[in-house]
C-alpha cells in the first residue's frame, strides 16, 4: 500500500484518539447559546477534521457545512455524522478555495490558525483564512475564531532534542509514533521550523518513515486584532483559557485565545 496513504490514515486515527477534549465544544456551544438567544445558526466549519466539532453543533440543532483538505480526516467526519440531515461536509483547500457566501457564523477552532497547511505564505495563508471568514459571512454574521496565543514564543518553540507527539495503533494495525526533534523560532519573521518523522510499523511486519518538516508563523495579538479589523469584523466579546474573562490588551502570558468578532 502507498506510504503516504499509510502515514496519512494512521495519523487521522490516532489524532483522533487523542485529541478527544470535549470542553472547548462544550465551550462554543455555551457561547452559541448566549450569543445567539439560543436560536439554530446556519453554520461554516473550516477544517473541520473528523468532526468532533461540527457534528455536535449539528446535534445542538444548527445547520452545519465543515469542510478539510484531509480526507482521511473527513472519512471519520462522515462516519460520525451518519443519520444527520443538518450536516454536510467536503473535501477543500481553505487557502485555494471558495467558502461560500451567507452564514450566520463561521468556525475557526481546534488551533487551526497556526496548523495550516499551505505551500503559501504562512503569515499570507492566515489572513486568507480571517478575510474568506468575512467574505462566506452575511452582513452582522460573526466568526468564532480560538487559537493559542503566544506573548512569549522563543522560549515555547525554541527547543531541541526528542519528544514523541503522538503514539498509538490505527484500525488497520498500523502501530507506530511520531517523533519531533524540535526546532528554531525566529523572533523577527515569527517563523518556526522544526523536523519531524512518522515511524510505523504495518501489520505486515514492514517498516514506514515517512518525514516532516513542522513550518508555522507564529502571530501576535497585534496582528491578528489588525487582520480582523481589516477584513471589516468588529470584537464583541474575547475569552481567555475558555472562561468568561476577556483577553488582556496586551496579553502578557500564553493563554487560549477564544474571539467572537462581527462582520461590520
Ligand atoms: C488541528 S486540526 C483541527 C481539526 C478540527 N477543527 C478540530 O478541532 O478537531 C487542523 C485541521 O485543519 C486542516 N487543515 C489544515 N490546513 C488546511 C487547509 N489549507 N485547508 C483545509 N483544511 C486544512 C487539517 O487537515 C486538520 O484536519
Amino acid at each position: 500500500m502507498n506510504r503516504q496513504f499509510i502515514a496519512k490514515h494512521w495519523y487521522a486515527d490516532v489524532y483522533e484518539q487523542f485529541e478527544n477534549q470535549t470542553y472547548d465544544v462544550e465551550f462554543l456551544l455555551g457561547v452559541l447559546r448566549e450569543q445567539c438567544g439560543g436560536k439554530p445558526q446556519n453554520i461554516l466549519e473550516t477544517a473541520c477534521g473528523g468532526g468532533r466539532i461540527s457534528v455536535p453543533l449539528a446535534e445542538a440543532g444548527h445547520s452545519v457545512t465543515g469542510f478539510d483538505a484531509d480526507e482521511h480526516m473527513l472519512m471519520r467526519c462522515y462516519k460520525r455524522m451518519g443519520g444527520l440531515p443538518n450536516i454536510r461536509c467536503y473535501k477543500a483547500d481553505a487557502v485555494t478555495s471558495d467558502w461560500g457566501a451567507d452564514f450566520d457564523v463561521v468556525v475557526l477552532a481546534g488551533n487551526v490558525l497556526i496548523n495550516i497547511e499551505t505551500e503559501a505564505d504562512y503569515a499570507q495563508a492566515q489572513t486568507i483564512f480571517i478575510r474568506k471568514a468575512a467574505e462566506a459571512l452575511r452582513q452582522g454574521g460573526h466568526l468564532y475564531l480560538d487559537f493559542d496565543l503566544h506573548t512569549d514564543p522563543a522560549p515555547y518553540f525554541n527547543s531541541l532534542g526528542e519528544t514523541t507527539y503522538l503514539a498509538g495503533t490505527d484500525d488497520m494495525g498500523t502501530s507506530g509514533r511520531m517523533v519531533s526533534y524540535g526546532g528554531v523560532y525566529d523572533l523577527v519573521t515569527r517563523i518556526f521550523e522544526g523536523v519531524k518523522h512518522l515511524e510505523l510499523m504495518q501489520n505486515n511486519g514492514e517498516n514506514v518513515i515517512v518525514p516532516m518538516l513542522w513550518h508555522k508563523h507564529i502571530p501576535s495579538q497585534a496582528q491578528v486584532f489588525g487582520w480582523l479589523e481589516e477584513a471589516g469584523f468588529e470584537l464583541e466579546r474575547t475569552y481567555r483559557d475558555y472562561t468568561d474573562e476577556p483577553l488582556a490588551e496586551p496579553e502578557t502570558e500564553h493563554v487560549r485565545a477564544t474571539i467572537w468578532a462581527r462582520k461590520k
